[in-house]
Protein backbone atom coordinates (compact mmCIF):
# COMPACT_ATOMS: atom_id res chain seq x y z
CA UNK A 1 0.00 0.00 0.00
CA UNK A 2 1.72 3.21 -1.06
CA UNK A 3 1.45 5.91 2.43
CA UNK A 4 -0.27 8.41 0.24
CA UNK A 5 -3.31 6.04 -0.50
CA UNK A 6 -3.63 6.03 3.02
CA UNK A 7 -3.63 9.42 3.43
CA UNK A 8 -5.46 10.35 0.46
CA UNK A 9 -8.43 7.64 2.18
CA UNK A 10 -8.32 9.43 5.64
CA UNK A 11 -8.95 13.14 4.50
CA UNK A 12 -11.54 12.18 1.78
CA UNK A 13 -14.74 13.36 2.94
CA UNK A 14 -17.04 9.77 3.39
CA UNK A 15 -19.90 9.42 4.73
CA UNK A 16 -20.99 5.64 6.90
CA UNK A 17 -24.21 4.12 6.14
CA UNK A 18 -23.70 0.85 7.87
CA UNK A 19 -22.44 0.71 11.03
CA UNK A 20 -24.25 -1.24 14.11
CA UNK A 21 -23.45 1.18 17.25
CA UNK A 22 -23.08 -1.83 19.72
CA UNK A 23 -20.28 -3.45 17.21
CA UNK A 24 -18.10 0.27 17.96
CA UNK A 25 -17.94 -1.15 21.65
CA UNK A 26 -14.19 -1.74 21.82
CA UNK A 27 -12.96 -3.86 24.85
CA UNK A 28 -11.40 -1.08 26.75
CA UNK A 29 -14.55 0.89 27.19
CA UNK A 30 -16.47 -2.52 27.75
CA UNK A 31 -14.31 -2.97 30.85
CA UNK A 32 -14.70 0.40 32.22
CA UNK A 33 -18.88 0.11 31.69
CA UNK A 34 -18.58 -3.34 33.00
CA UNK A 35 -16.51 -1.85 36.43
CA UNK A 36 -18.93 1.47 36.42
CA UNK A 37 -21.98 -1.28 36.51
CA UNK A 38 -20.57 -3.82 38.61
CA UNK A 39 -20.60 -6.68 36.33
CA UNK A 40 -18.24 -9.42 35.58
CA UNK A 41 -17.13 -10.10 32.02
CA UNK A 42 -16.20 -13.40 30.94
CA UNK A 43 -12.46 -12.30 29.49
CA UNK A 44 -9.50 -11.33 32.39
CA UNK A 45 -8.32 -8.29 30.26
CA UNK A 46 -9.13 -6.69 27.31
CA UNK A 47 -5.86 -8.48 25.70
CA UNK A 48 -7.81 -11.56 26.13
CA UNK A 49 -11.18 -10.11 24.97
CA UNK A 50 -9.32 -9.21 21.43
CA UNK A 51 -7.92 -12.53 21.19
CA UNK A 52 -11.30 -14.08 22.08
CA UNK A 53 -12.48 -12.25 18.23
CA UNK A 54 -11.93 -15.00 16.01
CA UNK A 55 -15.19 -16.03 13.93
CA UNK A 56 -16.26 -19.01 12.05
CA UNK A 57 -19.15 -17.16 11.05
CA UNK A 58 -21.74 -14.26 11.17
CA UNK A 59 -23.51 -16.53 14.39
CA UNK A 60 -20.16 -17.15 15.96
CA UNK A 61 -19.75 -13.23 16.15
CA UNK A 62 -23.11 -12.20 17.47
CA UNK A 63 -22.82 -14.51 20.09
CA UNK A 64 -20.39 -12.37 21.46
CA UNK A 65 -21.55 -9.46 20.32
CA UNK A 66 -24.54 -9.55 22.10
CA UNK A 67 -22.70 -10.56 25.24
CA UNK A 68 -20.57 -7.40 25.14
CA UNK A 69 -23.83 -5.73 25.18
CA UNK A 70 -24.59 -6.64 28.28
CA UNK A 71 -22.51 -4.00 29.78
CA UNK A 72 -24.79 -1.09 27.89
CA UNK A 73 -26.81 -0.39 31.06
CA UNK A 74 -27.78 3.57 31.46
CA UNK A 75 -28.25 6.23 29.48
CA UNK A 76 -24.63 7.54 29.93
CA UNK A 77 -23.76 4.33 28.83
CA UNK A 78 -25.37 4.54 25.49
CA UNK A 79 -23.98 8.16 25.03
CA UNK A 80 -20.26 7.47 25.62
CA UNK A 81 -20.34 4.14 23.11
CA UNK A 82 -21.65 6.81 20.56
CA UNK A 83 -19.44 9.74 21.60
CA UNK A 84 -16.36 7.32 21.54
CA UNK A 85 -17.59 6.23 17.87
CA UNK A 86 -18.42 10.03 16.62
CA UNK A 87 -14.75 11.30 17.54
CA UNK A 88 -12.92 8.15 16.04
CA UNK A 89 -15.58 9.13 12.93
CA UNK A 90 -14.39 13.11 13.10
CA UNK A 91 -10.69 11.93 13.02
CA UNK A 92 -11.17 9.93 9.63
CA UNK A 93 -13.03 13.18 7.61
CA UNK A 94 -16.36 11.09 7.75
CA UNK A 95 -18.84 13.92 7.42
CA UNK A 96 -21.94 11.65 8.08
CA UNK A 97 -23.10 9.01 9.63
CA UNK A 98 -26.59 6.79 9.04
CA UNK A 99 -25.88 4.49 12.41
CA UNK A 100 -28.27 1.89 13.67
CA UNK A 101 -28.55 0.19 16.81
CA UNK A 102 -30.65 -2.97 18.53
CA UNK A 103 -33.48 -2.08 20.48
CA UNK A 104 -34.46 -5.28 21.18
CA UNK A 105 -31.08 -6.30 22.40
CA UNK A 106 -31.86 -3.76 25.25
CA UNK A 107 -35.04 -4.09 26.12
CA UNK A 108 -34.61 -7.94 26.62
CA UNK A 109 -32.75 -6.82 29.37
CA UNK A 110 -35.08 -4.23 30.94
CA UNK A 111 -33.09 -1.72 29.45
CA UNK A 112 -35.95 0.79 28.69
CA UNK A 113 -36.14 2.11 24.96
CA UNK A 114 -36.03 5.77 26.32
CA UNK A 115 -32.80 5.26 28.13
CA UNK A 116 -31.07 3.48 25.22
CA UNK A 117 -32.73 5.93 22.95
CA UNK A 118 -32.12 9.41 24.89
CA UNK A 119 -28.48 8.59 25.07
CA UNK A 120 -27.95 7.67 21.44
CA UNK A 121 -29.48 11.14 20.36
CA UNK A 122 -27.75 13.37 22.78
CA UNK A 123 -24.18 11.71 21.55
CA UNK A 124 -25.40 12.08 17.87
CA UNK A 125 -26.41 15.77 18.47
CA UNK A 126 -23.58 17.00 20.25
CA UNK A 127 -21.49 15.43 17.39
CA UNK A 128 -23.15 17.60 14.96
CA UNK A 129 -22.82 20.48 17.14
CA UNK A 130 -19.21 19.55 17.84
CA UNK A 131 -17.97 17.92 14.91
CA UNK A 132 -20.24 18.99 12.04
CA UNK A 133 -21.01 15.32 11.48
CA UNK A 134 -24.65 15.27 10.57
CA UNK A 135 -26.82 11.98 11.04
CA UNK A 136 -29.65 9.87 10.75
CA UNK A 137 -30.37 7.11 12.99
CA UNK A 138 -31.95 3.58 11.73
CA UNK A 139 -33.70 1.65 14.32
CA UNK A 140 -33.01 -2.40 13.57
CA UNK A 141 -35.19 -5.54 13.99
CA UNK A 142 -33.85 -8.71 15.26
CA UNK A 143 -35.02 -11.18 12.60
CA UNK A 144 -34.31 -14.19 15.04
CA UNK A 145 -36.55 -12.81 17.20
CA UNK A 146 -40.43 -12.88 16.49
CA UNK A 147 -42.51 -10.36 14.46
CA UNK A 148 -44.57 -9.60 17.26
CA UNK A 149 -41.15 -8.69 19.04
CA UNK A 150 -40.35 -5.85 16.00
CA UNK A 151 -43.81 -4.90 16.71
CA UNK A 152 -44.00 -3.66 20.10
CA UNK A 153 -40.35 -2.26 19.15
CA UNK A 154 -42.04 -0.63 16.35
CA UNK A 155 -44.65 0.80 18.92
CA UNK A 156 -41.82 2.04 21.52
CA UNK A 157 -40.35 4.11 19.10
CA UNK A 158 -43.72 6.04 17.97
CA UNK A 159 -43.10 8.99 20.48
CA UNK A 160 -39.87 9.61 19.38
CA UNK A 161 -41.18 10.64 15.90
CA UNK A 162 -38.47 11.39 13.19
CA UNK A 163 -35.50 11.54 15.04
CA UNK A 164 -35.57 7.91 13.96
CA UNK A 165 -35.23 8.06 10.65
CA UNK A 166 -35.34 4.47 9.40
CA UNK A 167 -35.92 0.67 10.23
CA UNK A 168 -33.78 -2.05 9.50
CA UNK A 169 -33.15 -5.98 9.71
CA UNK A 170 -30.46 -7.99 11.21
CA UNK A 171 -29.06 -10.39 13.33
CA UNK A 172 -28.44 -14.31 11.95
CA UNK A 173 -29.97 -14.25 8.69
CA UNK A 174 -30.04 -17.62 7.15
CA UNK A 175 -33.42 -19.02 8.03
CA UNK A 176 -34.64 -16.46 8.93
CA UNK A 177 -35.64 -14.61 5.86
CA UNK A 178 -37.40 -11.16 5.15
CA UNK A 179 -41.32 -12.77 4.32
CA UNK A 180 -41.96 -12.89 8.36
CA UNK A 181 -41.54 -8.86 9.00
CA UNK A 182 -44.19 -7.90 5.64
CA UNK A 183 -46.18 -6.44 8.53
CA UNK A 184 -44.30 -4.60 10.44
CA UNK A 185 -42.01 -2.92 7.67
CA UNK A 186 -45.23 -2.66 6.02
CA UNK A 187 -46.76 -0.58 8.90
CA UNK A 188 -42.88 1.28 9.13
CA UNK A 189 -43.06 2.45 5.67
CA UNK A 190 -46.73 3.74 6.66
CA UNK A 191 -45.19 5.85 9.72
CA UNK A 192 -43.08 7.16 7.90
CA UNK A 193 -39.97 5.29 8.14
CA UNK A 194 -36.86 5.09 5.21
CA UNK A 195 -36.35 1.33 4.72
CA UNK A 196 -33.33 -0.83 4.55
CA UNK A 197 -32.46 -4.19 5.17
CA UNK A 198 -29.33 -6.87 6.19
CA UNK A 199 -29.47 -9.56 3.13
CA UNK A 200 -27.34 -11.59 0.54
CA UNK A 201 -24.78 -11.79 3.52
CA UNK A 202 -25.40 -15.55 4.41
CA UNK A 203 -28.50 -15.93 3.04
CA UNK A 204 -29.27 -16.11 -0.58
CA UNK A 205 -29.89 -13.72 -3.26
CA UNK A 206 -33.87 -14.79 -3.02
CA UNK A 207 -33.27 -13.01 0.68
CA UNK A 208 -32.23 -9.59 -1.08
CA UNK A 209 -35.49 -9.68 -3.84
CA UNK A 210 -37.26 -10.64 -0.95
CA UNK A 211 -35.93 -7.21 1.57
CA UNK A 212 -37.05 -5.30 -1.97
CA UNK A 213 -40.17 -6.78 -2.66
CA UNK A 214 -41.70 -7.89 0.97
CA UNK A 215 -40.08 -5.02 2.67
CA UNK A 216 -39.99 -2.23 0.87
CA UNK A 217 -36.20 -2.03 1.24
CA UNK A 218 -35.08 0.95 -0.13
CA UNK A 219 -31.01 0.03 0.61
CA UNK A 220 -29.45 -3.21 1.12
CA UNK A 221 -27.03 -4.14 3.75
CA UNK A 222 -23.72 -6.51 2.45
CA UNK A 223 -25.30 -7.85 -0.33
CA UNK A 224 -22.79 -9.29 -1.42
CA UNK A 225 -23.82 -12.92 -2.82
CA UNK A 226 -26.18 -10.39 -5.08
CA UNK A 227 -23.33 -11.40 -8.46
CA UNK A 228 -25.14 -15.05 -8.08
CA UNK A 229 -28.62 -13.80 -9.96
CA UNK A 230 -27.89 -11.94 -13.02
CA UNK A 231 -31.67 -11.01 -13.48
CA UNK A 232 -31.18 -9.55 -9.50
CA UNK A 233 -28.16 -8.03 -10.43
CA UNK A 234 -29.40 -6.11 -13.18
CA UNK A 235 -32.15 -4.96 -11.61
CA UNK A 236 -30.03 -3.47 -8.62
CA UNK A 237 -27.86 -1.67 -11.09
CA UNK A 238 -31.03 -0.50 -13.09
CA UNK A 239 -33.01 0.84 -10.08
CA UNK A 240 -29.38 2.00 -8.59
CA UNK A 241 -30.36 0.33 -5.13
CA UNK A 242 -27.37 1.33 -3.01
CA UNK A 243 -25.72 -1.88 -1.25
CA UNK A 244 -23.68 -1.38 1.99
CA UNK A 245 -20.81 -3.06 1.69
CA UNK A 246 -18.60 -4.11 4.67
CA UNK A 247 -15.20 -5.55 3.72
CA UNK A 248 -13.44 -6.09 6.68
CA UNK A 249 -16.71 -7.68 8.07
CA UNK A 250 -16.84 -10.43 4.82
CA UNK A 251 -13.26 -11.75 5.46
CA UNK A 252 -13.70 -11.74 9.35
CA UNK A 253 -16.97 -13.42 9.14
CA UNK A 254 -15.50 -15.78 6.54
CA UNK A 255 -18.22 -14.75 3.60
CA UNK A 256 -15.61 -14.12 1.27
CA UNK A 257 -12.17 -16.27 1.78
CA UNK A 258 -9.80 -13.10 1.79
CA UNK A 259 -10.07 -9.56 0.70
CA UNK A 260 -8.21 -10.61 -2.47
CA UNK A 261 -11.40 -12.86 -3.42
CA UNK A 262 -13.97 -9.86 -2.44
CA UNK A 263 -16.68 -9.26 -4.97
CA UNK A 264 -16.68 -5.47 -4.37
CA UNK A 265 -14.37 -5.00 -7.51
CA UNK A 266 -16.48 -6.95 -9.74
CA UNK A 267 -20.09 -5.33 -8.36
CA UNK A 268 -18.68 -1.98 -9.01
CA UNK A 269 -17.86 -3.05 -12.52
CA UNK A 270 -21.26 -4.53 -12.51
CA UNK A 271 -22.39 -1.01 -12.76
CA UNK A 272 -24.08 -1.43 -8.70
CA UNK A 273 -24.36 1.79 -6.57
CA UNK A 274 -21.94 0.17 -4.19
CA UNK A 275 -20.39 1.91 -0.78
CA UNK A 276 -17.85 0.80 1.84
CA UNK A 277 -18.49 0.41 5.30
CA UNK A 278 -17.42 -1.18 8.42
CA UNK A 279 -20.53 -2.64 10.12
CA UNK A 280 -19.02 -3.51 13.70
CA UNK A 281 -15.77 -2.11 13.92
CA UNK A 282 -14.69 -2.90 17.31
CA UNK A 283 -14.88 -6.64 16.58
CA UNK A 284 -13.54 -6.59 12.77
CA UNK A 285 -10.16 -4.89 13.28
CA UNK A 286 -10.62 -1.85 11.79
CA UNK A 287 -12.92 1.65 11.04
CA UNK A 288 -13.68 3.11 8.11
CA UNK A 289 -10.38 3.79 6.46
CA UNK A 290 -9.21 0.93 7.41
CA UNK A 291 -12.35 -0.45 5.01
CA UNK A 292 -11.23 1.36 2.02
CA UNK A 293 -7.45 0.62 2.71
CA UNK A 294 -7.77 -2.97 2.86
CA UNK A 295 -10.11 -3.12 -0.06
CA UNK A 296 -7.86 -0.74 -2.34
CA UNK A 297 -5.00 -2.69 -1.12
CA UNK A 298 -5.95 -5.91 -1.82
CA UNK A 299 -8.04 -4.76 -4.99
CA UNK A 300 -6.03 -2.00 -6.80
CA UNK A 301 -8.73 0.70 -6.45
CA UNK A 302 -7.11 3.75 -7.90
CA UNK A 303 -7.68 6.97 -6.46
CA UNK A 304 -10.73 7.87 -9.10
CA UNK A 305 -12.56 4.54 -7.89
CA UNK A 306 -11.92 5.68 -4.38
CA UNK A 307 -13.51 9.35 -5.16
CA UNK A 308 -16.33 7.33 -6.81
CA UNK A 309 -17.03 5.16 -4.20
CA UNK A 310 -16.72 8.11 -1.39
CA UNK A 311 -19.37 9.91 -3.95
CA UNK A 312 -21.30 7.02 -3.45
CA UNK A 313 -21.50 7.09 0.08
CA UNK A 314 -23.27 10.56 0.02
CA UNK A 315 -25.48 9.70 -2.74
CA UNK A 316 -26.85 6.37 -1.00
CA UNK A 317 -27.43 8.08 2.40
CA UNK A 318 -30.84 9.67 3.48
CA UNK A 319 -29.57 13.59 3.20
CA UNK A 320 -31.45 16.22 1.64
CA UNK A 321 -31.15 15.96 -2.30
CA UNK A 322 -29.54 19.53 -1.67
CA UNK A 323 -27.04 18.42 0.67
CA UNK A 324 -25.84 15.00 -1.01
CA UNK A 325 -25.25 17.03 -4.04
CA UNK A 326 -23.17 19.40 -2.04
CA UNK A 327 -20.98 16.52 -0.46
CA UNK A 328 -20.38 15.03 -3.79
CA UNK A 329 -19.50 18.44 -5.09
CA UNK A 330 -16.68 18.29 -2.15
CA UNK A 331 -15.65 14.66 -2.45
CA UNK A 332 -14.95 15.92 -6.64
CA UNK A 333 -13.40 18.86 -5.54
CA UNK A 334 -10.94 17.19 -3.16
CA UNK A 335 -10.30 14.53 -6.10
CA UNK A 336 -9.38 17.07 -8.32
CA UNK A 337 -7.44 19.12 -6.01
CA UNK A 338 -5.49 15.98 -5.68
CA UNK A 339 -5.27 15.11 -9.65
CA UNK A 340 -7.99 12.96 -10.29
CA UNK A 341 -9.59 13.61 -12.90
N1 LIG B 1 -24.88 -9.00 10.26
C1 LIG B 1 -26.08 -9.22 10.81
N2 LIG B 1 -26.42 -8.75 12.00
C2 LIG B 1 -25.54 -7.99 12.66
C3 LIG B 1 -24.30 -7.74 12.15
C4 LIG B 1 -23.94 -8.26 10.88
O1 LIG B 1 -22.84 -8.07 10.35
N3 LIG B 1 -23.66 -6.97 13.06
C5 LIG B 1 -24.50 -6.76 14.08
N4 LIG B 1 -25.65 -7.39 13.85
ZN1 LIG C 1 -24.40 -5.18 9.64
Amino acid sequence: MQQDTRAFILGLPKAELHLHLEGTLEPELMFELAARNDLTLPYDSVEHARAAYEFSDLQSFLDLYYAGCSVLVTEQDFYDLTWEYLTRAASENIRHVEPCFDPQTHTERDVPFGTVIAGILRALEDGQQRYGITYRLIMSFLRDMSPESAARTLERARRYGHRITGVGLDSAELGHPPDDFAEVFAAARAAGYRVVAHAGEEGPPAYITGALDILGAERIDHGVRCLEDQMLTARLAMDRVPLTVCPLSNVRLKVVPDMASHPLRAMMDAGLLVTINSDDPAYFGGYLTENYVAAADALGLSHSELVTLAAASFQASFLDEGTRQDRIAEVEAYGSARGVR
